[in-house]
């Protein structure tokens, strides 16, 4: 893949992740059941990590890291005043899931693409891992949640 479009491609993973640690840190914020407040706070700093990683990939590669537009900002908007309830709570973590599992689509596929190096290869595995868990505790909660 030729750098500049290897570039491009890191930019929109740089985008989507910067927009889960705002979304993350947003919800924490607004949950009021503290157990889950602490989890969002948590898995923000693990996206904090991925938006990093990915951040000093493109520096690496000569590029600059930026932001090509909010991918979550609607649905975050959508987020007034404070999480509260069940039916409050299922439904921001069911967006989440949504999310989650475009991130980690996108990650397959780029892992899939020739060519990559070993360390960006390995970059994106660790990511994609990450997402993965995240998406199986927040299904793991809705179905707590419904029983
Ligand atoms: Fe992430
Ligand atoms: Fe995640």
């Amino acid at each position: 893949m030729k750098k500049s479009k290897l570039i491009r491609r890191l930019n929109w993973f740089y985008s989507i992740e910067k927009s889960q640690v705002d979304l993350y840190t947003a919800q924490s914020r607004k949950i009021d059941d503290i157990y889950l407040k602490k989890t969002m706070a948590r898995v923000a700093v693990i996206e904090q990590q991925h938006v990093d990683n990915i951040a000093s990939k493109i520096k690496k590669l000569g590029g600059k890291p930026t932001f090509i537009g909010d991918k979550v900002a609607p649905i975050a908007g959508k987020i007034a005043g404070k999480i509260t309830g069940k039916t409050g709570v299922i439904n921001i973590l069911k967006t989440d899931i949504a999310l989650e599992e475009k991130a980690m689509r996108d990650y397959k596929d780029f892992i899939l693409e020739s060519g990559l190096d070993e360390n960006l290869f390995e970059l994106l595995w660790s990511n994609l891992i990450d997402e993965d868990l995240h998406t199986s505790w927040f299904a793991s909660k809705v179905a707590e949640l419904k029983n």
